[in-house]
């Protein structure tokens, strides 16, 4: 039973992940080497936690007994006695190994210690470790204490005794646990490439401009915000880093492979919401964009994406990376789609996913259209995944 957590980084995620081990009644000891970072961390909570009382969801005991179960330290030494520490500092091989390094000489025998990286192998990571057993990724998803999904990741040294308790602590904690192999972007952000990646291939083809894919996916698909509008608020810095870094751990497949339209925006620092500029114009005066309400050609572009998006996720659920239910809470959970991908093939029919890649792959044949084994044999022996 973990009863006491160290949080490494009290930056955006650091700060979520304490608040979310602090009200589920941990005792918390969030350390950064940046004082600054740790005042607007404990600032930035004071806020969150008193909308959540004019929201009425907590009272003011509650909040007081959050904040009462956090501390926050400026030396790494005093997180010794946490039975699982997580971190969430700069994404970055060798600072993270050097931490975990340091860590390891203070905690006890059993701890745990996590990473909550978005894009490094955790096997990397725990292979600086004594015990590279105790070591496994813990991956939320921001803003942490609202995103109900997180990743397990357990690294090839990581013991079955560790993905346990982790998982354990993890739905403790009252979240969705799906467990992933330690593979580039784990579940999600493999998954989702094609939501941006073939929504910018469908833009540089000159089929539609970004106001009409985005709205295609949102009044036929039901996704919340398109693609466009996603990256502007994601940051097209960050959203190409995460594609860049798939594709060349991917070993270049081609189905990953970064669109030169959002890396110009991100040179050219358009990032989206933050500067102002990305997709759309963000300024006060700007008039967004009129798509072209076409219901066909909106089908069609929807299509294109789902059917992209159903053949990764059938991929990710072929090669073992995590558990169909796992694959299709993730989507649902992490990133708010309207539906798990694999559901949502059962439901258009596994007959049509196959017949629109193999469309796709004779139109254009590239590699990137090809469809997944797995879908291809579901379909011959007439299969559905759930
Ligand atoms: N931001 C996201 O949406 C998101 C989502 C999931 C995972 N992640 C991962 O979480 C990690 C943190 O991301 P973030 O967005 O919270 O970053 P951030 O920049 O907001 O915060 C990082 C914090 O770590 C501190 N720090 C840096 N080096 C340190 C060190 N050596 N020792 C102690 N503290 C140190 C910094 O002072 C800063 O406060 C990264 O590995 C990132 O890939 C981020």
């Amino acid at each position: 039973m973990i009863k006491t957590v160290g949080i490494i980084g009290s930056g955006t995620m650091g700060s979520g992940i304490a608040q979310v081990a602090a009200t589920a009644g941990c005792t918390v000891k969030v350390y950064d080497t940046n004082q600054a970072a740790l005042e607007k961390s404990k600032a930035s909570l004071e806020k969150i936690l008193t909308r959540l009382i004019e929201k009425g969801r907590i009272d003011a005991a509650e909040k007081s007994r959050i904040q009462e179960n956090i501390t926050h330290v400026q030396v790494l030494a005093d997180l010794a006695d946490a039975d699982l520490t997580i971190e969430a500092i700069v994404e970055n091989l060798e600072i993270k190994q050097k931490v975990f390094k340091e860590l390891e000489t203070y905690i006890s025998e059993n701890a745990i210690i996590a990473s909550n990286t978005s894009s490094l192998s955790i096997a990397s990571i725990a292979s600086a470790l004594q015990k590279p057993e105790r070591c496994i990724g813990i991956h939320f998803f921001n803003p942490a204490p609202l995103m109900k999904l997180v990743e397990v990741i357990p690294a090839v040294q990581t013991s079955n005794e560790v993905l346990e308790t982790a998982v354990q602590t993890i739905a403790d904690w009252k979240k969705v646990v799906a467990v992933a192999k330690d593979t580039p972007g784990f579940i999600v952000n493999r998954v989702a490439r094609p939501f941006y990646g073939e929504s910018l291939r469908i833009y540089e083809e000159g089929v539609a401009d970004f106001a009409t894919i985005d709205w295609s996916l949102k009044t036929i698909g039901g996704f919340r915000m398109g693609p466009f509008e996603l990256m502007d608020f994601i940051g097209n810095d960050v959203n190409y880093t995460v594609t860049e870094t798939v594709f060349k751990a991917f070993y270049y497949d081609p189905r990953y492979r970064p669109s030169f339209t959002q890396k110009r925006l991100s040179e050219a620092g358009y990032l989206g919401r933050k500067t102002g500029k990305g997709y759309y114009s963000y300024t006060e005066d700007a008039e967004k964009p009129t798509p072209t309400e076409d219901k066909v050609l909106a089908q069609q572009i929807f299509d294109r994406v789902l059917v992209m998006l159903i053949n990764e996720a059938a991929d990710a659920l072929f090669l073992n990376i995590a558990s169909a239910a796992d694959i299709d809470n993730a989507m649902t959970k992490g990133v708010n789609y309207p539906k798990g991908l694999l559901s949502w093939a059962d439901e258009k029919g596994i007959a049509w996913c196959v017949e629109k890649l193999d469309t796709l792959y004779d139109e254009y044949h590239e590699d990137r259209y090809r469809c997944s084994p797995l879908l291809r044999k579901m379909n011959k022996e007439n299969k559905t995944f759930f």
